[in-house]
């Protein structure tokens, strides 16, 4: 099975997200049998909401197909990054799709890019990334817990992603990274408690000059010790953003429109005021919460840096 790539039919091994609902959908790896709790094996039965799917009726499926279940429907879909983070088994706080577009943003991530990641987690930025700098671009990626590491891993294999993503168990804070990418990476991203001080070595990690740093952090207080050490090791261009979704609602208004016109429409009350009917888009005023601060920087190293540009009127 591959993220890296299409197919149309499901077989033996594959990862598939079934699709019930926008809330209600799963990664299932398509095996026919499992090991129960006795070590026993037996046929592969998921219980959904809308009851039982035996998934060895998936096998010769076209992606993209109706599937009945006991009590109802689903569709079967190829998965995409953006489908793995709703759906992938949490071992960590995880990043969503919406920060991880502004994050691969301003790391300024193309195919072709190497890049280096810490803490992996669960693998959510990781394998959208892994997408993003295919086929000719890396992804290193660092984690200090092991089982972390070593779950990431055999993921990003059966995913088909091993070729483009290289996983390792490290404390990056204690030892920075390889050696084997010295100045050789394009992007360094950084979502671990700790940030400033892995910003040392992400400087010897980087190219020369123009190499991106990003870091996600939830409290402010590590978004200022940040930016200190980026500062003095030599990053420009600075900048701290926080992604907030606001969605608009599409409702029925009405408003009373006062009768202070001559033209006044006939039908209105004594006073000549009239109800007048509309459809409003309304900001919802319960917008989703903060996730993390994402501060970006450029690395120039010991170039010259360039003078602050004066607004013309002081001239
Ligand atoms: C919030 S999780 C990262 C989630 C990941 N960005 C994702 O989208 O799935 C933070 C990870 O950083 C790891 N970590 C914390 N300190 C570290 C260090 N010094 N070196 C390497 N990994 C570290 C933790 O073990 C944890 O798995």
């Amino acid at each position: 099975m591959s993220f890296n790539g299409y197919k149309d039919i499901i077989e033996e091994d594959d990862t598939v997200i079934l699709y019930i609902n926008p809330q209600n959908m799963y990664a299932i790896r398509v095996q026919s049998t499992i090991e129960n709790r006795k070590g026993e094996k037996v046929e592969n039965v998921m219980q959904t909401k809308y009851g039982a799917l035996k998934i060895s009726t998936l096998f010769g499926k076209r992606f993209g197909s109706k599937v009945n279940l006991s009590h109802g429907w689903a569709y079967v879909l190829y998965p995409t990054p953006e489908l793995w983070t709703q759906t992938l088994p949490h071992r960590t706080q995880i990043i969503y799709t919406p920060d991880i577009s502004l994050i691969m943003f301003m790391l300024e991530l193309k195919p072709g890019s190497i890049v280096i990641e810490s803490g992996t987690g669960s693998g959510s930025l990781t394998h959208a990334m892994a997408l993003r700098v295919k086929p000719f671009g890396h992804v290193y990626t660092y984690d200090f817990h092991e089982q972390r590491a070593e779950q990431a891993q055999k993921e990003f294999k059966t995913h088909g992603l091993s070729d483009i993503v290289t996983c390792q168990c490290r404390d990056v804070c204690e030892n920075g990274f390889c050696d084997n990418i010295t100045g050789k990476a394009d992007a360094v991203f950084l979502d671990l408690p700790h940030p400033h001080l892995v910003i040392p070595f992400a400087t010897k990690a980087l190219k020369s000059s123009g190499g991106r740093i990003c870091t996600f952090s939830p409290c402010i207080e590590q978004v200022m010790r940040t930016c200190q050490v980026l500062k003095d090791c030599g990053f420009i261009h600075l900048k701290t953003i926080e992604c907030l979704e606001k969605e608009h609602q599409v409702l029925n208004r009405t408003v009373i429109v006062p009768g202070l016109l001559s033209n006044q429409p006939a039908g209105g009350d004594q006073n000549g005021s009239v109800e007048k009917k509309f459809v409003a888009c309304v900001p919802d005023p319960s917008p989703r919460g903060h996730t993390g601060y994402i501060t970006s920087a450029t690395y120039v190293g010991d170039q010259p840096q360039p003078e602050p540009q004066q607004d013309q009127d002081d001239s």
